[in-house]
């Protein structure tokens, strides 16, 4: 049915259960089709020749633009903060208030750096980020076959909409709901909007007033990117969900979390730096 599924990077804890699910939406058809990802280490590289690939905060905090003392300051949040985001041994509750401390405090460092709009393209064109492999035919899968994707970002929406039109792949049928940098007139950041959208908080409650999901009430089957334990609840804003396929990507800590990735995710894949496993479920779907 769909060949990537042998590839040794996945595992699943259900097989009958995954394939019925593929095997449904398939049957649902493309209208009836949603994707909802995630951005950062998911439809972008998490690594790549043995080192790290930036996020789209981290793309701003390794640029020109930001102080030495201001980089300093966001690589010790970083430092701080990133291993109590994926610690598997705490609960939401628990890391719920540290990752607004964490994103409230990243954010006014990087308010008080001058950062300039119009810098924002030269930035990312000289940054170290990379999208998957495969991106190209997941989009053009998707636009051609008239499939929405829904891209729910905690980081950067200005910065990782720029890493998508560089990659010449922000199709009409691409929306973004993230965190959007505010200007002043003269095109200087001043601070970010709200809601403030963080690891923990990827549901309904910050997609108040967008009626995205609403719009599309009449597309059932979800297919889910992510790679947190966060982008788990992406969907929650969806009315009615009839086929929902979970696919998430275990990037970082693969022992310490994979039972927890398991439990929670249909599909995981390990230590998969590819949308191999993504477009060959859609190849047999669409
Ligand atoms: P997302 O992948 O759920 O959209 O979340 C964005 C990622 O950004 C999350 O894994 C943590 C990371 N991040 C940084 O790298 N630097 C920062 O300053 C902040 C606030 C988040
Ligand atoms: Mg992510």
């Amino acid at each position: 049915m769909v060949p990537e599924l042998e590839k040794p990077t996945v595992r699943i804890l259900r097989p009958e259960r995954v394939l019925g699910i593929i095997r449904a939406i398939k049957e649902q058809g493309s209208s009836k089709l949603q994707v909802i990802s995630d951005f950062d280490m998911t439809l972008s590289r998490f690594g790549c020749n043995g080192r790290r690939c930036p996020t789209s905060h981290n793309i701003l905090d390794n640029s020109r633009v930001v102080s030495e003392d201001g980089k300093k300051k966001l690589k010790d949040l970083l430092h701080y903060y990133y291993p109590i985001e994926i610690d598997p041994n705490r609960t939401l509750e628990e890391k719920r208030p540290l990752m607004v401390e964490w994103w409230t405090r990243a954010h006014d460092l990087l308010s008080q750096q001058k950062i300039q709009k119009g810098d924002i393209a030269q930035i990312v064109r000289e940054s170290d980020v990379m999208l998957r492999d495969g991106f190209n035919e997941l989009f053009d899968q998707l636009y051609k076959y008239n499939v929405p994707i829904f891209i729910f970002s905690a980081g950067i929406g200005d910065v990782l909409e720029e890493i998508i039109r560089q990659a010449n792949v922000f199709y009409s049928n691409v929306n973004v709901v993230s965190n959007y940098m505010d200007f002043d007139d003269s095109g200087v950041l001043k601070c970010f909007k709200g809601p403030l959208i963080h690891t923990y908080n990827k549901n309904n409650s910050v997609l108040q007033g967008t009626e995205y999901f609403q719009q599309l009430s009449g597309r059932t089957s979800i297919i889910l990117l992510g790679d947190s334990m966060g982008d788990l609840t992406m969907a929650d804003g969806v009315p009615s969900v009839e086929n929902i396929l979970k696919i998430g990507f275990l990037n970082d800590k693969v022992e310490e979390r994979r039972g927890k990735y398991l439990d929670s995710y249909d599909i995981v894949l390990e230590s998969d730096e590819t949308l191999d496993v993504v477009n060959g479920i859609l190849r047999y779907i669409l």
